[in-house]
């Protein structure tokens, strides 16, 4: 067992009209505040109105646009629009492209240079703005953690920019406002859910508590999912996406265990870095590829203990026929739940050109993957992807 240290400052508020406690909550944080929103889903929904109605006594200043693998150039121009409007406040309405960029936004207001200089150097990250999220989306977990991703369309670069200091103030997960995602979306951020949790429970050295955490989790996203496809509007299965979503990064699934470098977020980020694919879909193709890449004597018995509680597969007594059967069951699952199955046919510009220098970059970028549940060198990353 290992050593930890778990900080979670967020406030979240779950449940229907949830967002009915931001006009308190925000209160003593300012007047000034900066609404950022993505393509217009938030004005179709009437998420939007509300925010606005709920918060008519202050003054608003709006920030839209963000697209998906949000791009630092949006985060410039954000940083202009809070100096030019002395914004004390940022609150993201949307899924986590739109709470990236805010929170990448309010590390950069204080900071003389350019934002990307705080994904390379966390240690220049100074004060930062406060953030309220009022999430639309059940995905990636940053409403509760302190990571924002960024894209550098120049460089061909997806990092991370993380500080404790950008974890929301407070979050929002009112499961209704979830209801318009469509499938392919709903799809995809259960697949990032799953994967936040299998890059920290597939390591050697585990424990049971968190063992636990993790494969409830893993059993409420595998049923939750086909539910809220099939029924847009089933409040149970969203919240349970929501909550699932929530607790898959701030640390907690990881207490007390073997750090992971989290090798499937690396390879996806590489992707989405040159081809502006949707990351949880491109997890969902690489995940398969990695499990079975990952399958050896050492690691069979935690594939299988995964297949025996997660998927109630019965012990044959082969460990790694059981293995087998429990990564089959995990692509299966991404196939039907409407997952291309491969790049070529998720992304039709995807081929093995820039596979070398995406291997050498997590090298230089990235944690060493040599420290994965089975160790990863440059050639498993080409033969991963
Ligand atoms: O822009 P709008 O119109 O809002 O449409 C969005 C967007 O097109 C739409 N959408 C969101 N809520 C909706 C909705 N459409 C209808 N109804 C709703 N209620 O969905 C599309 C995708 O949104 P996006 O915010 O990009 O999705 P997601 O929440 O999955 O975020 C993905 C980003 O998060 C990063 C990913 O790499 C990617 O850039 N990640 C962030 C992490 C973190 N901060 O901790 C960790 C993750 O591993 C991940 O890397
Ligand atoms: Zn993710």
């Amino acid at each position: 067992m290992y050593p930890f240290s778990l900080y979670l400052p967020t406030r979240i508020f779950g449940g229907e009209n949830c967002i009915d406690n931001l006009p308190a909550a925000i209160n003593s944080y300012g007047k000034n505040i900066l609404v950022v929103y993505g393509g217009g889903s938030v004005k179709k929904s009437g998420l939007l109105d509300r925010v606005r109605n709920l918060l008519k006594d202050r003054m608003i200043t709006e920030f839209s646009g963000i697209t998906p693998n949000p791009k630092i150039s949006k985060v410039r121009e954000g940083v202009k629009l809070c100096r030019d409007n002395k914004i004390d406040v940022i609150l993201s309405l949307g899924g986590t492209s739109v709470l990236d960029c805010s929170k990448h936004i309010a590390a950069a207001v204080g900071y003389e240079g350019d934002p990307w200089d705080l994904v390379k150097d966390p240690s220049k990250i100074g004060n930062c703005l406060p953030i309220f999220a009022v999430m639309t989306m059940s995905a990636t977990g940053s409403e509760y953690d302190g990571v924002g991703v960024t894209s550098n369309e120049e460089t061909h670069e997806k990092l991370m920019i993380a500080s404790d200091k950008l974890f929301p103030v407070a979050s929002f997960l009112d499961p209704t406002y979830t209801y318009t995602v469509s499938d392919y979306q709903t799809a995809s951020g259960a697949a990032d859910i799953i994967s936040h949790v299998f890059e920290q429970y597939f390591v050697l050295d585990g424990n049971p508590l968190t063992d636990g955490f993790a494969e409830s989790m893993l059993r409420t996203v595998f049923q939750s999912t086909p539910v809220a496809l099939k029924d847009h509007e089933n409040y149970e299965a969203r919240y349970n996406l929501m909550l699932a979503s929530a607790f898959g990064c701030g640390g907690l699934l990881a207490i007390a265990r073997a750090p992971s470098p989290w090798p499937c977020h690396a390879i996806e980020h590489e992707l989405s870095a040159w081809y502006d694919i949707t990351h949880g879909a491109g997890l969902a193709i690489i995940i398969p590829h990695w499990m079975r890449y990952s399958l050896n004597e050492k690691t069979a018995v935690k594939f299988a203990q995964y297949g025996y509680r997660v998927w109630n597969i019965q012990n044959s007594g082969d460990v790694n026929a059981d293995a087998n059967k429990a990564i089959e069951a995990t692509a299966d699952f991404f196939r039907k739940i409407g997952i291309p199955a491969s790049l070529k046919e998720l992304d039709s510009r995807i081929t093995d050109e820039h596979f070398e220098k995406m291997a050498d970059h997590i090298s230089k970028a990235w944690w060493d993957l040599k420290l994965s549940f089975a160790p990863i060198d440059r050639d498993g990353i080409v033969t991963i992807l």
